[in-house]
């Protein structure tokens, strides 16, 4: 390990940092209220945390190109999750087990020990075999300068497991003991290793936690484990299962044998561009799951990252949500209501009926905004209805809800000039008599949550900001809403 070296890396990311931010701030496609880096490619959450009174974020980064790259550890902090101060980058390529030029230091997460906070990653290294992908380990005093351990690697990939596909170590606590959980590959199929520790430098493998046949893909990456209610929750980011790339299962925790018997499998967003979640607990109890908001080559809708590399910058990551568990022993997830404290400029609208000819929505800022939507399903007579968002006279978004069918699709054929094609899912309509949809809409993005948050949709849409028109109408027949509200978004500062 030389600390020297790293301090270098550091300082060289930061000049770049410096040379573009000002331009970057300025660039027309910036989100308005979503977390991004100040410049440069950012991808995955890492290690998200509440630290001493505050929350932190760590990012996959690469300041030096608006496209992925060799990986560094962006860092900022929060009180809010809603207005960031920017820190120090975390952690550079700097050693022979991380340095791997198209690899550099993966996705992982953070834990305090100790009054010290500890960085869990996994290095990259090139050692003429490809891909070599190892746990490290590195901490911090206070929380913002990092050393990497002088141990590392702390974990390599087991016997017959594939040593390009070993990565995105969590860590908890369970008692007395630290467990890791680390995404694998065996043979064709994805896997998640589970280790254990007892002083988070020395680690024994536990146990294959959980394991895909081949229904669940062939690897996955930033495997998330947590309690919720009575149950479990292992959340994950799945190659090779075609359209599903982020899922959850949910079922018990067997710890005296390392084991998770999983009952129920569900997806956490059917969008294009939310990908490689982590939760994490804050201090008021809540488990907070947070995303990339874009996606990979290998996805099978994905065409491009869209436009902003022309502004020198990729990457925000999606809102901030709350899971819960329902009695069904589904998954939840809701907006932070923190958002809410964003609002200005409400209309509403009670108990009114849109029929073919649509009804225009109006919007206190048609760039940033929230949208509140009631139907009222035992009184409608409609075959389906649509929203649509973000119109001009040649693009839109057309959210549509096939009553029929009980299907949702989310097309983004005509949003912007960028990637194209549609989400779909199912609506579960069964004993639904109140139908109620929320969407939060950035410069570039729409965020969907449907049905108390069981049905969620991510989409990246680069709207121009002449983009104004928002619109309901009904298919056939009509739509009763009861109640129709909306908000302008606004963060002050950041
Ligand atoms: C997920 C992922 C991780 C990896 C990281 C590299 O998006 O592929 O598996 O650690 O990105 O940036």
């Amino acid at each position: 390990m030389d600390q020297l070296r790293h301090e270098e890396r550091i300082q060289r990311a930061h000049e770049e940092i410096r040379r573009t931010r000002a331009s970057v701030a300025k660039a027309p496609s910036r989100q308005r209220y979503h977390f991004m880096a100040p410049q440069g490619w950012l991808s995955d959450p890492n290690g998200l945390i509440h630290f001493r009174g505050r929350y932190h974020y760590f990012y996959q980064y690469n300041p030096f190109d608006a496209f992925w790259g060799a990986m560094h550890w962006g860092h900022a902090v929060s009180d809010d999750l809603l207005h960031w101060e920017h820190l120090p980058v975390a952690l550079a390529p700097s050693e022979s087990y991380d340095d791997h030029s198209l690899g550099g230091c993966f996705s992982g997460t953070a834990i305090e020990h100790e009054g010290k906070l500890y960085l869990f990653y996994t290095g990259t290294a090139n050692n003429g075999n490809g891909l070599e992908q190892t746990q490290c380990v590195a901490f911090s005093g206070d929380g913002v300068k990092f050393e990497k351990y002088a141990g590392n690697p702390i974990i390599t990939a087991p016997e017959g497991y594939d040593p390009a596909n070993f990565r995105d170590p969590k860590v908890w606590k369970h008692g007395d003991t630290f467990y890791m959980l680390v995404g694998a590959k065996k043979g064709d199929f994805a896997q998640a290793l589970l280790f254990a520790s007892a002083n988070l430098l020395n680690w024994e493998f536990v146990n294959v936690l959980a394991e895909s046949r081949g229904e669940l893909g062939y690897m996955w990456e930033c495997p998330d484990f947590f309690p919720l209610g009575d149950k479990y929750v292992l959340m994950f980011s799945p190659m090779g299962l075609g359209e599903r790339k982020t899922l959850y299962l949910v079922g018990e925790m067997e710890y005296r044998t390392g084991k998770f018997n999983y009952t129920t499998v569900g997806e956490v967003d059917w969008g294009h561009h939310y990908y490689a979640p982590q939760s994490f607990l804050d201090p008021k109890g809540r488990r907070i799951v947070v995303a990339w908001a874009n996606g990979w080559q290998w996805m099978p809708w994905w065409q491009d990252w869209g436009p902003t590399y022309q502004e020198k910058w990729c990457g925000w990551f999606a809102l901030p949500r709350e899971v819960k568990l329902s009695d069904d022993g589904t998954l939840q997830f809701l907006p932070i209501e923190e958002l809410n404290s964003l609002r200005f400029g409400e209309q509403s609208l009670e108990n009114v009926q849109v029929g073919t000819e649509g009804l225009e929505i109006q919007v206190a800022d048609p760039v940033a905004y929230e949208l509140y939507l009631e139907c009222d399903l035992s009184k409608s007579e409609t075959s389906g209805f649509a929203l649509h968002l973000k119109a001009d006279t040649e693009h839109e978004t057309i959210i549509y809800f096939d009553l029929l069918k009980g299907e949702l699709c989310f097309d983004r054929n005509r949003s912007d000039g960028w990637t194209k094609g549609v989400s779909r899912s199912p609506l579960f309509l069964k004993d639904v008599d109140k139908l109620d949809i929320r969407v939060f809409a950035d410069t570039s993005s729409l965020e969907l949550f449907v049905n108390g948050g069981r049905i969620c949709h991510s989409h990246n849409v680069y709207a121009g900001p002449w983009q104004t028109k928002n619109s309901i109408t009904a298919i056939d027949g009509n739509l009763v809403v009861r109640r129709l509200v909306t908000y302008g978004l606004s963060r002050t500062t950041d």
